[in-house]
């Protein structure tokens, strides 16, 4: 199956859900968290960053990692595959939805409308707990991470933890998202970490994955496709 042959199956698909991982932004300069030699994860163990246990043993640490992180996101722009997806959206209204595990937001830098991210994002804020009364009367006073001057209640990237669980409405419209599509286009995604990857082994749609790696999702795919999210978005996603 070439890409000429997917071409035509988004032509013939009325409902298509684009599932995104963190390939999806590798070309906007993002690094990837699985890739040996640049993701993040190379330099970082996930359990020393990613979880809330280690943000309370060192919510310095943890906050400041996520604040470069943010702020080199805020420097790099939407490519070619954000844009194409986005384009198509604007031309056929109703008919793509995204699905991201990416916490950057460049889909919705690019323009595309109602991306369902199931992974939070990193440009927003929440309290650690539950916020108090004295939380929500004042504003956080700045600090790393910035703490209610009342109680100490400490704020948090607006992500979602390894152990915690997925925003409940944002998977539920990505299930009913799958469940209804007829053709599911799986980009930039290792296919490792659930429930995200699930969406696409529940899936009665065809599965088209598009990477230049092999992935964990391959053996669910009617098509693999062997190519970056800039190369080959542009060309699938043309009318
Ligand atoms: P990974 O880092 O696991 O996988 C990135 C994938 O992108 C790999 O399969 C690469 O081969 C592929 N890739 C690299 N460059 C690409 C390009 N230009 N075009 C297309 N694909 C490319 O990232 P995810 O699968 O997104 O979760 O990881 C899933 C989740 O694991 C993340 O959302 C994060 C992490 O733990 C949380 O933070 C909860």
């Amino acid at each position: 199956m070439n890409a000429d042959h997917v071409r035509g199956w988004v032509r013939e698909a009325r409902r298509i859900v684009l599932l995104s991982g963190a390939g999806m932004s590798a070309e906007s300069g993002v690094p990837t968290f699985r890739d040996a030699q640049a993701g993040m994860w190379a330099k970082f163990r996930p359990e020393e960053l990613a979880t809330e246990q280690a943000f309370r043993a060192r919510p310095a640490m943890v906050w400041d990692w996520y604040a470069l992180r943010r702020e080199m996101i805020a420097q790099v722009e939407p490519n070619a595959g954000h844009r194409a997806v986005a384009a198509f959206q604007q031309r056929h209204p109703g008919r793509l939805a995204v699905v991201t595990q990416n916490v950057d937001g460049l889909h919705q830098r690019a323009g595309s409308a109602g991306v369902l991210a199931l992974h939070g994002n990193i440009a927003q804020e929440k309290w650690l707990d539950a916020p108090r009364a004295c939380c929500a009367q004042h504003p956080p006073v700045d600090g790393h991470p910035p703490r209610c001057a009342v109680c100490g209640n400490l704020c948090r990237p607006a992500v979602v933890w390894f152990g915690e669980m997925l925003p409940q409405a944002e998977l539920e419209a990505a299930e009913a998202a799958a469940a209804a599509c007829d053709l599911m286009l799986v980009v930039g995604t290792s296919g490792v970490v659930y429930p995200a990857a699930g969406l696409a082994r529940a899936t009665r749609g065809r599965v088209v994955v598009v990477n230049p790696e092999s992935t964990e999702l391959d053996d669910a795919a009617d098509a693999v496709l062997p190519g970056t999210a800039a190369g080959l978005l542009p060309r699938l996603l043309e009318d």
